[in-house]
């Protein structure tokens, strides 16, 4: 008797097009507390779960030549959380980030963390920025990790620096327009993502990178985080291979 092997999928599927690959995918990780719930384990066990989740999404990046990663970690409405949880997520953060740098560095990607970052427990901090410095040369997938975090926030922190350099006269009225408002959001230097996935069927994007996925494709699999695998992300990206990304124009016919 042949025992099955499960299909690894180590290479980019064959059905897919190398060349219409997102060059930015973004993920929102939803799903892990109802995953624990139905398994009778505490929510922070989703939340362990969806850490190796995540990593074998970056390798998948790597695999299959998707250059960049933004994953929705912690949002700013997040806090409202019971404390006993918000204080796993932080103290989870910093276990991987300090557990996972070699790692990191070996296989060349690039970290960097957007959001509000000054009201983060100071050694997460630490941890945070040191993984920034430390990677910020490697070529590799660049993975950006969106913690405490709020696109509503972001857009606001921007115009108040738009404000300020304007009052200070290091700007004129005239020069504000999208490309200067880009360079004051976190995600300075990041291409906007092409496609959106959000993992356990809510059709929403939660306050996730507002300004940056206008233009998004979304793709939303019923699957909860902690089971997401690249066989779910093969069937996201061949939907959108098939789609025709019209950006407000007129399409083929
Ligand atoms: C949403 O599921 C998930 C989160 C708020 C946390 C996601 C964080 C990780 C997977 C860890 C990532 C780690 C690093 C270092 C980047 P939920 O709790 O809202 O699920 P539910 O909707 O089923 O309750």
């Amino acid at each position: 008797m042949t025992v099955k092997q499960p299909i690894v999928l180590k290479d980019l599927p064959t059905d897919l097009d190398p060349n219409r690959l997102p060059q930015h995918m973004a993920v929102i990780m939803d799903g892990n507390g109802r995953w624990a719930k139905r398994r009778g384990l505490p929510r922070i066990m989703g939340h362990q779960r969806g850490v190796d989740t995540l990593k074998d999404l970056l390798r998948c990046c790597r695999d299959w030549g998707i250059p960049a990663l933004t994953a929705y970690a912690f949002s700013t409405e997040n806090w409202g959380r019971p404390l006993e949880e918000v204080e796993f997520l932080m103290t989870l953060f910093e276990r991987v980030l300090r557990r996972e740098l070699q790692e990191m560095m070996a296989e060349n990607v690039r970290i960097r963390f957007v959001g509000d970052l000054d009201v983060l427990p100071p050694s997460l901090q630490s941890e945070i920025y040191r993984s920034m410095e430390d990677t910020e040369k490697n070529t590799g997938v660049q993975f950006t990790v969106a913690t405490n975090y709020g696109g509503r926030q972001e857009i606001v922190q921007s115009c108040r620096a738009i404000a300020q350099q304007v009052q200070q006269g290091l700007l004129k009225l005239d020069d504000i327009n999208e490309s200067l408002f880009e360079n004051f959001l976190y995600t300075k230097g990041i291409p906007d993502p092409d496609l959106l996935i959000r993992t356990s069927g809510e059709m929403r994007l939660s306050n996730f990178l507002l300004w940056q996925l206008a233009y998004a494709e979304i793709y939303v699999t019923q699957t909860l985080w902690p089971d997401f695998d690249r066989h779910i992300l093969h069937e996201a990206l061949l939907n959108y291979q098939q789609r025709e990304r019209r950006f407000g124009k007129v399409g083929k016919t």
